[in-house]
């Protein structure tokens, strides 16, 4: 009998293949077992072949004895490589996991402040009912200037202030002011009237650190019975309240503005030193420049030229109406010296500013 037939021998070739099995690694290492153990020049497939080599009566025990072994090494082949197969999809699964929760390697963008300081200025007037108005930035002359009492030979209507619309006579500017929301305002909208009217505006300026052509203004304007000059102060007292902290009030001044008479100045007690700077012996302020107050805008009563301009009985309302400087506003609050920083779109200005403007 050929020694390959032995049983000790076959044992000894399934025990080989079962720990080679049983040790490769990978579905590869596996591959190259199963061609030594299991391929044509294997042990086992060698004994196969001698069984044609032995006399008739020994070929059926031999043959049965190389075929339990044969079983027995290709079980445990298909068994480790079921094995291994689950392993490698376990780690294909981590290694190749998509994390859908990491965010994209994309900027992430904010409000631009100027946004967020005119949204801040109208709830507070929301909050106190009045509502929000727009108007168009090509605006027409008429609104502009004319129904808001602008002389024809006023310097505002020279064309080194404003920015006129071709062709040459159209009649139509970019909005110098919020004011002519006033007037749109007054005309669509039925008695008593309290607007406020954020938005850009327009002047023919050269671009510099202090002056941009394009700029943020926000316009209040309340029409109704019986409105004082009171009513004005206290309302601005209440905006410079809610946006620069509890006891900031504000001062007028005398001033000339053709759509308002009286009108005045409004300047902001200054935030940071609280008027305290212009005080004899105190500490200098840089937001005020010691000054203890902040220009702020405009102000005065509804001139009732404006309000006849818009159908309105002068004898039966009054009004009070306001404007100030949006950019400027939050320069002062966060010692911006440049005001081309918003317009620019530098995603950094904006992200540093955007959400506490
Ligand atoms: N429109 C003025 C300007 O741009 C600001 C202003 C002043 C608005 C007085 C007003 C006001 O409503 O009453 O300079």
């Amino acid at each position: 009998m050929s020694d390959l037939l032995s049983p000790a021998s076959l044992e000894s070739a399934r025990d080989a293949a079962l720990a080679a099995f049983a040790a490769a690694g990978s579905l590869d290492a596996l591959a190259a077992a199963r061609t030594a153990h299991v391929g044509d020049r294997s042990l086992v497939a060698q004994a196969r072949k001698a069984i044609g080599g032995l006399p008739g009566p020994e070929k059926a025990e031999a043959g049965k004895r190389v075929n339990v072994v044969a079983q027995a090494v290709s079980a445990a082949l298909e068994a480790r490589r079921v094995e291994l197969e689950v392993e490698r999809d376990e780690r294909v699964l981590v290694e190749e996991a998509v994390d859908v929760t990491v965010l994209p390697p994309r900027p992430v963008g904010a409000r631009h402040p100027l946004t967020t300081v005119s949204d801040r200025v109208a709830d507070v007037f929301v909050a106190m009912g009045w509502e929000v108005a727009e108007g168009p930035e090509v605006e027409h002359e008429w609104f502009n200037f004319d129904a808001l009492n602008f002389g024809g030979d006023h310097p505002a209507r020279e064309m080194q202030d404003t920015l006129f619309v071709e062709p040459a006579g159209s009649g139509l500017v970019l909005r110098t002011h919020t004011s002519p929301v006033q007037v749109r305002s007054l005309l669509t909208r039925e008695l008593p009237v309290y607007v406020v009217c954020p938005g850009r505006v327009y002047r023919a300026d050269a671009l510099d650190a202090t002056h941009s052509p394009v700029f943020a203004q926000v316009e209040g304007l309340c029409v109704d019975e019986g409105i004082t000059m009171a009513h004005l102060r206290g309302t601005l007292d209440h905006l410079a309240t809610a946006m620069f902290g509890e006891g900031i009030t504000t001062r007028i001044r005398p001033n000339y503005f053709p759509f308002t008479e009286p009108s005045a100045e409004l300047d902001l007690q200054c935030f940071r030193c609280r008027g305290a700077s212009a005080e004899p012996g105190g500490e200098p302020c840089r937001v005020c420049s010691s000054e203890g107050w902040i220009e702020w805008g405009g102000c005065g009563m509804v001139n009732p030229a404006v309000l006849r301009a818009c159908g309105v009985d002068p004898e039966r309302y009054s009004g009070f109406a306001f404007g100030m400087g949006l950019d400027r506003t939050l320069m002062f609050r966060h010692g911006i010296t440049d005001i081309r920083d918003f317009y620019e779109g530098d995603q950094r200005f904006t992200l540093a500013l955007g959400q506490e403007a």
